[in-house]
């Protein structure tokens, strides 16, 4: 058991600075150590750099679509060089815009995988239904081949998602453009209705079947902490009270490890900048590294 970490100090899928500095904050917390103790061997820590380039105009609505398009490009050939390296990879972000890149490059490696995506947002939003421009709203709608026309900056983005192999937990702000998307596929989406009305035990074992029913997938978790609500994950760019308890959080990764079939996980949108004090930034960073150790094997017993 092998872990590339993989750490992405990028904020230019979003407008509030702060979220680049969520990789360095989550990494002296002790994650390295920590998995250590989970009996991973650690690969050195690859630290990207992400060059902004000198002119960068927006693409219709869509804000920084050189840089993200670049940066997501970088992402993705070293997210399916650490798969073929024999590693897992574990992407720290940064904003959710990367996981343009991750996914990209966990189904170039694994055609038959299927992605949890656990957020408080679909991030789903085409260039045209895009309310604010900001690129982490849509990197879902990328990795599906919704954009279309597809903006030249994401060309080399192929459509490896498809519907059935998608599901969320966690929806609690979806745009109207979102929903009327995620209606229109039928994809598997889990929002804090069901979660309250299941029980976060029954929405993973439903979200599984819908987009794993043979058991067979590899499994890409994508994690937004902003899934988790404010009280334990404050410091993140879109906050959104009603959110997933720490525990409930810490189910789904455990849930997810127990499958045996988790190739790749994105930890995104930790925000240090955005803390109202340093406890508040403590306890999202102490967040974060939980959910990332229960999605490698920690267990309560
Ligand atoms: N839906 C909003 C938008 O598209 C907010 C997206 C928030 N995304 C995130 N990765 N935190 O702008
Ligand atoms: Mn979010
Ligand atoms: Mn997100
Ligand atoms: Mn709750």
């Amino acid at each position: 058991r092998n872990v590339q970490i993989i750490s992405c100090p990028f904020s230019g899928g979003q407008a509030r600075g702060g979220v680049e500095l969520g990789p360095d904050h989550v990494l002296e917390h002790g994650l390295e150590k920590q998995l250590e103790s989970l009996d991973w061997t650690i690969a050195p820590t690859k630290s990207l750099s992400f060059p902004e380039p000198a002119s960068d105009p927006d693409e219709g609505k869509l804000k920084r679509p050189n840089f993200v398009g670049s940066s997501t490009k970088n992402v993705a050939d070293t997210v399916a060089a650490a798969l073929k390296a024999g590693t897992f990879p574990l992407t720290i972000g940064g904003d959710h815009s990367l996981a343009i890149g991750t996914v990209s490059g966990v189904f170039s490696q694994h055609a038959d995988a299927c992605l949890l995506w656990i957020d408080a947002h679909a991030d789903i939003n085409t260039p045209q239904s895009t309310p604010s421009g900001n690129i982490h709203g849509c990197p879902v709608s990328f990795l599906m081949g919704l954009a279309e026309p597809c903006p030249p900056q994401f060309a080399w983005v192929k459509p490896y998602l498809k519907s059935n192999k998608l599901a969320y937990i966690g929806l609690r702000d979806v745009d109207p453009g979102e929903r009327e998307i995620l209606r229109k596929h039928n994809i598997a989406a889990f929002s804090m209705h069901h979660v309250d009305k299941y029980g976060i035990g029954k929405v993973v074992e439903l979200a599984l079947e819908r987009v794993n029913p043979d058991g067979k997938s590899p499994i890409h978790l994508s994690l937004d902490i902003d899934a988790l609500d404010p009280e334990h994950a404050p410091a993140t760019g879109t906050p959104v009270r009603g959110g997933l308890s720490l525990r409930e959080a810490c189910y789904i990764c455990e849930a997810l490890a127990e499958t045996g079939n988790l190739v790749a996980m994105d930890i995104m949108e930790c925000n240090p900048a955005l803390g109202a004090d340093a406890q508040s930034v403590n306890a999202t960073i102490a967040a974060a590294c939980s959910v990332v150790r229960c999605a490698m094997g920690e267990t309560l017993l």
